[in-house]
């Protein structure tokens, strides 16, 4: 049985496999490959895409899904060994996923980290004890990583260029008001990286590296794949030539869930916005960002709005990638 918790545990081949069977799906979305299967969504996040395009996608391949939202439409959840289970939660995790899984063929779950100890956070909790005690297959729908956009982002950005390898790929960090999750950049560094890309993450300063696990994954893939992986502080070097920009905010992981403490930091770079004179630095590069994303603060209307832009393209891809997820996962990676 295989687990889709990070792209860190699948090859390239097998990745672009996936990205494969989620190109002849998109072709022909409608197809009884999962009847009779159903899966379980657990979010303990609010979502947009990925909450509707799983579950459509469930129902396109003529399975069943359910959604779960613990401690709103089912029981708050314990997650801690051992504990005396004498605060909110009402059940602990190591029923509610045996449960599940008696149930269902898959369970995908989204809980972004508490933002109170990115050393206790960057372990992944809550999805690793899911994984531990259920019996069946469980998808990443957005931790610490979002693996299912890295399989949407890596199609559309193969839809566009077709071979990705030596392209530059430039993962920039824009402002936000808030201090946001790193997932989206951890997966955007891992993805790029073992498809070959050469990449660039430009920060602001040190303070907004990413952890360490995947700045040292981005290096060694980097090396596997034939790609190269750098860091930039500089805007203009790093937007020069480049054939991708992929924008996204996060908190600076030493000032981890103390925004307030962060926040003269974060205000002096309002200037990373994605504008179109950065862009008119690139090789006409593709502009893209996972969504939800707010203009005139990461990106301008105007380069939102540019053929360059792949977001909604990026973002359908996510239904028929997580399509062909659920496929290979409840039958060739069942076990
Ligand atoms: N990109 C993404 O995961 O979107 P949602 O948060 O809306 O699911």
């Amino acid at each position: 049985m295989r687990h889709f918790i990070s792209t860190e545990d699948w090859t390239q081949a097998e990745l672009q496999a996936l990205i494969d069977e989620a190109r002849l799906l998109k072709a022909a979305p409608f197809q009884p490959l999962l009847q009779n299967k159903s899966i379980a969504l657990v979010f303990f996040n609010p979502s947009l895409r990925t909450r509707s395009s799983f579950e459509l996608g469930m129902w396109q391949l003529g399975g069943h899904a359910l959604v779960l939202e613990p401690g709103k439409s089912a029981w708050p959840l314990e997650f801690k060994e051992g504990v005396v289970m004498d605060g909110e939660a009402e059940e602990h995790v190591a029923e509610a996923a045996r449960v599940l899984a008696r149930y269902c063929d898959i369970i995908a779950v989204r809980a972004f980290p508490k933002f109170v100890d990115w050393g206790f956070d960057r372990t992944d909790p809550v999805i690793k004890t899911f994984a531990k005690y259920s019996t069946v297959p469980v998808i990443n729908m957005e931790t610490i990583t979002h693996p299912c956009q890295e399989l949407a982002h890596m199609m559309a950005l193969q839809e566009r260029m077709g071979d990705v390898r030596k392209k530059k790929y430039v993962m920039t960090w824009t402002y936000h008001p808030k201090g946001l999750n790193t997932a989206v950049a951890n997966s955007g560094l891992l993805i790029s990286t073992k498809f070959g890309m050469d990449v660039t993450l430009l920060c602001p300063e040190e303070a907004y590296h990413l952890d360490e696990r995947y700045m040292s994954a981005a290096k060694a893939n980097a090396e596997a794949s034939g790609g190269s992986f750098q860091v930039s502080y500089d805007i203009d070097e790093a937007y020069a030539g480049a054939d991708v920009v992929y924008a996204k905010s996060w908190g600076a992981l030493p000032y981890f869930g103390n925004w307030d403490a962060e926040k003269p930091m974060r205000d002096k770079y309002k200037h990373f916005i994605v504008d179109e004179r950065k862009m008119a630095l690139t090789n006409n590069a593709i502009f893209s960002h996972c969504l939800p994303c707010r203009r005139n603060i990461k990106v301008t209307d105007a380069v939102i709005d540019s053929p360059q832009s792949m977001v909604i393209d990026e973002a359908e891809n996510r239904l028929h990638a997580q399509k062909a997820l659920m496929h290979q996962l409840a039958t060739t990676y069942r076990g």
